[in-house]
This record gives C-alpha cells, structure tokens and sequence, in this order.
C-alpha cells in the first residue's frame, strides 16, 4: 500500500532513501527513466541483500522513447541492474521529439526554440501501449501499467484495435486536494490498481502547513504527511510518499485507521483550500487531464 517515491531524489539521495525505506520495511519502490536515479535506486536495491522477488519495483517509459519501449526498457533494467521490473509505466500519454536534442540525452525534456515542449504530434500513445504490450513475452516487466492517464485516455486506449492488455495500473497524482474520485472509481471498475503520486502535494504542498490537517495529527499524535498518506490508504489505493530523509521515510510508513469523522474533514480540505493540481507540465494542447 505504501511504496516510496523518487522523484526529485538525487542520485545519492536516491540511494540513501531507497536504503532507509528498505530498512524500514518498505518492499515497493517507484522510479522513472526520466528521475534520472535508476543507477542509484538499482544499488540500493541489490545492496540490501532483500531477496529480488521480495520488492516491488517500477520504472517508467519517457515520452523521448514512445517509438521504442523495448530499447527504453532494456536502458532502465541496465542502469538499475535488474534482470525484470515488477511494472512498467507509460510515463505520459505523450510523445516527445528528439529533433533538437544536440547531445542526443534520451533522457530530457526536449524543448523547441520557443520554449515549448517538443511534443511529436504523429505519435499516438495506443501505438506505445500496444508495443508495451509485447513486452510481457520477455519477462522483463511482470506488468505493464500507464501513468497520468485521464478517463478519456483509458476510454480511447479500451477502444483502439490491437489493445489486448489493460493496464494494471494507472499513477496519478491524488491527495486531499485533487481527490480525483471519478477516475478512482473508474479504475477500480476496470480492473486497474491506482497508484497515488505525490500524495503529500509534492514540494509546494499547502496541505501539510493547514491548521486542520494539524489538529488532526495531533490527535493519532503523528504529523500532517502520515495523516495526508493513511488518507490516501482509507481509500484503498496504494501511496507512494517521496522523501529523502530517514526520520520522515520511516514514519510515512505507518498505516493507521483513521476515524470517519477525521476522513470527512480531509474530503472537506477542497472546500476549505480549493481544489489544486500540484504537478502540471505543460503539454501544450495536448488533452492529458479533463
Ligand atoms: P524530503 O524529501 O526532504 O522529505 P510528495 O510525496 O507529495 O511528492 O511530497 C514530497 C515532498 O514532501 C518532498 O519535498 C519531501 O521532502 C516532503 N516530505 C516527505 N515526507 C514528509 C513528511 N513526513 N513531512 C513533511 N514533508 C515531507
């Protein structure tokens, strides 16, 4: 239910906090091609000594390498140096060009002269899902899944030709204030486990500073972010807090009930702070969300 989050974790850092979090009992670790960590996440991992088939691991396809997830992933399981990752995310629905990358880093956010995303307009996401598909075969990926998919994405992945795979998940961000529970529902509804990302409102959260939210910890005498997380646990998905500190690794990992009256004021928090989406890259007119 709870994994820990890496992105924004540098690569030392990264290597610390996956150290911490396996010390601490975690055995589900969230990473991305595009965190630019793998190598560090990989050497905590095979450092640990935890038995590989014991921890949960995934990775993600970024939008430079749509065209080919096969080599993409290849990339990620020698920078982590695993032979297989538990599940594999499509990062986006969005492809990116590589036209007017100069060094050829895969692993970067090409932008146009403009300053705009390079998006490629001639790559649908159903073509990267469905060569995602074929990657089960190679029993290099357990699962594959999707990340910072809307309903109307899944809708038009469900009715293309060729999908013949559900995704087994879908990330997204979800926390007080991006409940998100029209697509909670839906997922649940299809069969795909949701994953929350940045379920603390990642580095600018409001949430954690919010006199309730306080008065509320207090009272489980625990701190705003473990009341932010068996939140997203209460709802049955799984959570997946970044941090890089050992202290804060360490208590993010307790799972507590919460009283019903404590979760209706959390449910209230949109209300009270407004509805807000912390993690929104620009994709131009690309539609990601609703
Ligand atoms: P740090 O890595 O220094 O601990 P999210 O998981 O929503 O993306 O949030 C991540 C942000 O929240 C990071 O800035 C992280 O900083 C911080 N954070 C993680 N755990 C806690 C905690 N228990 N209390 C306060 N801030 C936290």
């Amino acid at each position: 239910m709870i994994g820990l989050g890496t992105w924004k974790s540098p690569e030392e850092e990264a290597y610390n906090a996956v150290t911490y979090a396996l010390d601490a009992g975690y055995r589900h670790i969230d990473g991305a091609a595009i965190y630019r960590n793998e190598a560090a996440v990989g050497r905590a991992l095979r450092d640990s000594r935890i038995a590989r088939e014991e921890v949960f691991v995934t990775t993600k396809l970024w939008g430079t390498q749509a065209r080919n997830p096969q080599e993409a992933l290849e990339q990620s399981l020698a920078r982590l140096g695993l032979d297989y990752v538990d599940l594999y995310l499509m990062h986006w629905p969005v492809a990116l060009k590589m036209d007017l990358v100069t060094d050829g880093n895969v692993l970067t956010i090409p932008t146009k002269l403009n300053g705009e995303r390079d998006i490629d307009p001639d790559w649908d996401f159903v073509e990267t899902w469905k060569l995602m598909q074929d990657l089960l075969k190679t029993g290099k990926v357990k699962a594959i899944g999707v990340s910072n998919f809307s309903i109307s994405n899944l809708e038009k992945l469900f009715c293309s030709d060729g999908v013949t795979v559900v995704p087994a998940a879908n990330q997204i961000e979800i926390h007080p204030q991006l409940p998100q529970t029209e697509l909670v529902d839906y997922c649940v509804k299809k069969g795909i486990v949701v994953q929350a990302y940045s379920p603390l409102g990642s580095s600018s959260s409001i949430m954690l500073d919010d006199p309730e939210v306080e008065k509320i910890a207090q009272k489980y005498d625990a701190e705003p972010a473990q009341i932010l997380i068996n939140w997203g646990v209460s709802r049955g998905y799984c959570v997946l807090p970044k941090s890089v500190s050992q202290k804060r690794i360490v208590s993010n990992f307790k799972i507590f009930q919460l009283a019903e009256e404590d979760i209706e004021k959390l449910n209230g928090i949109p209300a009270r702070l407004g509805s807000r989406r912390y993690v929104v890259p620009d994709w131009g007119s690309f539609p990601t969300f609703e």
